[in-house]
């Protein structure tokens, strides 16, 4: 088997003392989770997803069943937080509604919170969107009683671990994700 190997860092974030207040950008609306909402969720990721490296990080975000698969995972999992889960949705006056964003966290074994992954669909990156999904999250998990948040990005990413800086993140590991090689 040809594998390739992807640097991710492992991030984390101490929550103790951090104002965790951020203005929405005009326009867009955040709603919480809710099984009814898992295709939404899917979309948002899925169109976030399919054409950035994390796509081939990890095939399933390249694909809508794929990414139905996973929110279907997520919520499953033992740790779960409704909480620090959310659906950022865009209503323009007038015009049929987008759903533009989602985030997931889950309580992990060491009862850190962990991101499952933050992602802002194409046309509305750049708005401050990422930055109101992150906070968002990271209030859940205070709410849950959880002090300290984790979360792993592809090395590559540059953008995002931008983002996870700016909020306090910093890496406290390197780690390698091995991929199969797809063969044209
Ligand atoms: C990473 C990601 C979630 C960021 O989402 P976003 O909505 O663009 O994030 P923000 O708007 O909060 O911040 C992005 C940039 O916009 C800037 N920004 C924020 N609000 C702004 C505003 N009102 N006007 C102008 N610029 C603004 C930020 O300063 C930041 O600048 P930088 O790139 O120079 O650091 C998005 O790019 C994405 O979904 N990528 C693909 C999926 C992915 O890789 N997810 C991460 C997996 S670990």
């Amino acid at each position: 088997m040809n594998l390739t190997y992807f640097k991710r860092y492992r991030m984390e974030i101490n929550l103790a003392g951090r104002d965790l207040f951020v203005e929405m950008p005009p326009g867009y609306w955040f709603r919480p989770w809710n099984p009814a909402l898992l295709e939404a969720f899917a979309e948002a990721k899925y169109h976030s997803f399919r054409n950035e490296i994390d796509a081939n990080v990890f095939p399933c975000l390249g694909e809508l069943a794929g990414c139905r698969r996973l929110m279907d995972e997520i919520s499953q999992k033992p740790g779960f937080l409704p909480q620090a889960t959310w659906l950022a949705t865009y209503t323009p006056a007038g015009r049929r509604h987008e759903h533009c964003g989602t985030i997931q966290g889950v309580r992990n074994r060491w009862g850190k919170g962990s991101i499952q992954n933050v992602a802002v669909t194409p046309r509305h990156r750049d708005a401050g969107l990422g930055t109101c999904l992150l906070f968002r999250a990271l209030q859940g998990f205070r709410t849950a009683g959880v002090a300290r948040v984790v979360l792993e990005v592809t090395s590559q990413n540059e953008g995002a671990i931008r983002l996870y800086r700016r909020l306090g993140f910093t890496t406290v590991k390197s780690v390698f994700k091995p991929v199969e090689a797809v063969h044209a």
